[in-house]
């Protein structure tokens, strides 16, 4: 497996606490426990660079991870997680918003729903901010392992559908677990963090 340069280079709730914005940034978004550090701990070949958990709201900040000095890929909360009081999920959502609006460096926004369901209301919400805000839809359908193969077709059709992709969108199938689709998230990202632009 290759060697891949990555740290944590910093971890923030503020704007004033993110790092200089001299390297292009790749984040993820998605609801509570959808596998967002479980993607970046796979994409880095490090099992434990982003903490995760088996119960949902892990992840409470915005973490930044400095990949061989070139690019970061951006871990945020995960929204939608009922037992996290109101409060702190509308924290967490003017969080999420703050970064994405004003990240001059954000070069994608990577969207991750669980193949298994259909995406929610939040997750409708979440893309139709990252339309919002000029990012070309990209998702990417995690837990794949956890699908019968004659499940795969139809669910990847109803995330399809349900967050209304088109020509332009792109749709990752992925699994942690067996780390199919890896290549191809990792491929995308750097074709656009040390290529190409938005
Ligand atoms: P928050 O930080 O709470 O927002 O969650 P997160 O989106 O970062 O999820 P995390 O990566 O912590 O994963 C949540 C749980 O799902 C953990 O128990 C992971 O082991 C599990 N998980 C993540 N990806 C996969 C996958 O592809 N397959 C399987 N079977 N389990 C996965
Ligand atoms: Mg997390």
């Amino acid at each position: 497996m290759d060697y891949i340069d990555a740290s944590l280079l910093a971890t923030a709730v503020r704007p004033d606490q993110y790092p200089d914005t001299f390297v292009p940034e790749v984040a993820f978004v998605g609801r509570s426990n959808v596998g967002k550090s479980s993607l970046i701990n796979c994409l880095t070949n490090r099992a434990k660079l982003a903490r995760t958990s088996s119960s949902p709201g892990k992840t409470a900040t915005i973490n930044f991870y400095n990949i061989k000095d070139v690019y970061r890929l951006v871990d945020l909360p995960g929204y939608g997680y009922a037992k996290v009081s109101k409060a702190e999920q509308a924290k967490w959502a003017d969080m999420i918003e703050t970064y994405l609006k004003n990240r001059y460096n954000l070069t994608a926004v990577i969207q991750l729903v669980d193949s298994r369901h259909k995406p929610t209301h939040d997750d409708i919400t979440m893309m139709e901010w990252i339309r919002s805000f000029g990012y070309r839809p990209v998702v990417v359908a995690t837990k794949l392992d956890k699908l019968k193969k004659s499940q795969i077709e139809s669910n990847l059709t109803l995330i399809y559908n349900t967050l209304r992709l088109d020509d332009e969108s792109i749709l990752f199938p992925f699994s942690a677990e067996t780390r199919s689709g890896k290549d191809e998230i990792m491929s995308f990202i750097e074709d656009i963090c040390l290529g190409g632009s938005r």
